[in-house]
């Protein structure tokens, strides 16, 4: 015999780990069934009007969730709170120059502080703004400006079961399309989300950043990139884009700024803080003209509307959050949680996306109608039977009614799971997987959902809703 095959078998570990230890832990209390019917019933049937103090498990966001770095901690305590030229502006400046390139940063509160300014500015009545998905803060800044929000992802992206590497990718030949009916001039921006959250955290490649840019160019009209998940959508380029898994994650975003005149950014998200955002530009006159408005309305130049130990924060988690290690493990743990949710037959919204695990209530619960909401109705079962918080995206949140008071549904019925980051480990996430098995035996017996209270704008956050007894 050969020596090779007697040769003891090396065994590589497959699991992929936490990369941190916990230092420091926010204890939850562990409530019973019963208890949690009663709080929902008191919070009218709407998770968002729950205290987080009755949630086990809360998936409601992976924005302002992040559990921070000890580095991180240490960098709020260096926070420099000088009203002018505060050194951790100065870091903060200079970590995010490096990252996007762009000459002028401007610091606000949040993602949505930096789309009024911008999109403000550049849009008003007559103006249309077109993007593979608008988030629901960037339609509405772009709305209350006067101008029109146009989403056109590629065809197909909105089937929950379709599988494309880049289903967040926006569509190029409508793009041109459009800027040529409306005319350049009139188009405000063309908005880049990465990755597509309101399309299921779906990632754009960087070959449709390339064209997408080179269509903004040819026709001049301003591109920018609402990149609160660049990183995570680097992952993606690197795992599934030719070319790309020799770059680091790092010069796979930079490249996707170059490709662009702006940046939007929540830094509730990839920064990995809980407060903070930033609007980066290219153009200087554009620039000025949002400085003003930074000062009006968010704080001087050097801190927005954010303290110096914020933005410390920020300059260390925008560079934490290219850790390969990190990377890797946040994106693993997603896919934990979809794959097995998968495998189990829950319908998912598929490929599984970055930050976040999004269920097509519809297929969930096949009995119930859109006019009587699927996706609530699971929001509510996740939070009854597990104490886990989740949203509905879906007819709540984007359904409309036609003059005669009929819904007009939202194109999916989801329910997002999104993962804060570094915050809950395994077995938190097994326990979420247990606890749709006990969904989906029940699916049968769960009732559809009727609005009794909603407010006229966005009503998903305080609408108050009752339990339907029959179908
Ligand atoms: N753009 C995208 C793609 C977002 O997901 C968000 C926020 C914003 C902009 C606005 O940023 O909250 O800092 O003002 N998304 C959160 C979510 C709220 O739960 O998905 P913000």
């Amino acid at each position: 015999m050969h020596g090779e095959t007697l040769a003891p078998k090396k065994m590589v570990q497959k699991t992929i780990i936490e990369p941190f230890r916990i230092k420091s832990v926010e204890p939850f209390r562990l409530s019973s069934e019963s208890e949690r019917s009663a709080f929902l019933k008191a919070a009218d049937y709407n998770p968002f009007l729950l205290s987080s103090d009755q949630v086990m498990i809360d998936l409601l966001t992976d924005s302002g969730t992040s559990a921070m770095s000890a580095n991180q901690w240490a960098g709020i305590i260096n926070g420099d709170e000088a009203y002018a030229g505060s050194r951790s502006w100065l870091k903060m400046q200079a970590v995010v120059k490096d990252l996007t390139g762009f000459e002028f940063i401007l610091p606000t509160h949040q993602g949505r502080a930096a789309e009024r300014i911008i999109y403000g500015l550049v849009g008003g009545k007559g103006k249309t703004f077109i993007s593979n998905t608008h988030f629901d803060t960037t339609r509405a800044n772009i709305e209350f400006s006067g101008a029109e929000a146009i989403d056109i992802p590629i065809e197909n992206a909105t089937d929950p079961s379709w599988i494309h590497p880049f289903k967040g990718n926006l569509n190029t030949e409508k793009l041109e399309k459009i800027i040529l009916e409306k005319g350049a001039g009139n188009v405000g921006a063309v908005i880049l989300t990465v990755t597509n959250n309101s399309g299921g955290g779906q990632p754009v490649s960087m070959a449709n950043t390339r064209e997408v840019s080179r269509i903004c160019r040819k026709h001049g009209v301003l591109f920018m990139l609402d990149c609160c998940r660049v990183a995570e959508n680097a992952y993606f380029i690197h795992l599934r884009e030719e070319g790309y898994s020799g770059k680091t994650y790092k010069e796979i975003a930079q490249e996707m700024f170059s490709l662009t005149d702006g940046a939007v950014m929540s830094a509730k998200k990839d920064a990995l803080v809980n407060m903070g955002g930033f609007l980066a530009l290219k153009d200087k006159d554009i620039a000025n003209e949002c400085k003003s408005l930074l000062i009006i309305t968010e704080g001087f130049t050097t801190y927005g509307g954010l303290s110096g130990r914020d933005m410390e924060a920020i300059a260390i988690g925008l560079e934490e959050v290219f850790d390969a290690d990190y990377l890797t493990y946040r994106m693993k743990s997603t896919a934990y949680l979809g794959d097995h949710l998968n495998k189990m037959g829950v319908p998912l919204m598929l490929p599984i996306g970055g930050h976040a695990v999004y269920i097509d209530a519809k297929q969930f619960y096949p009995h119930i109608p859109v006019d009587q909401y699927p996706g609530q109705a699971l929001a509510c079962e996740l939070y009854v039977k597990g104490g886990i918080r989740s949203v509905e995206i879906g007819s709540v949140m984007f359904g409309k009614y036609d003059s005669m008071g009929k819904l007009i549904p939202a194109s999916m019925e989801l329910v997002r799971l999104a993962i804060p980051r570094r915050v809950y480990t395994q077995s938190h996430m097994e326990y979420v997987i247990e606890t749709f098995e006990i969904l989906l035996e029940d699916r049968k017996n769960v009732r559809g959902m009727k609005i009794t209270e909603e407010p006229k704008f966005l009503r998903h956050f305080t609408a108050k809703f009752e339990k339907l007894d029959q179908v």
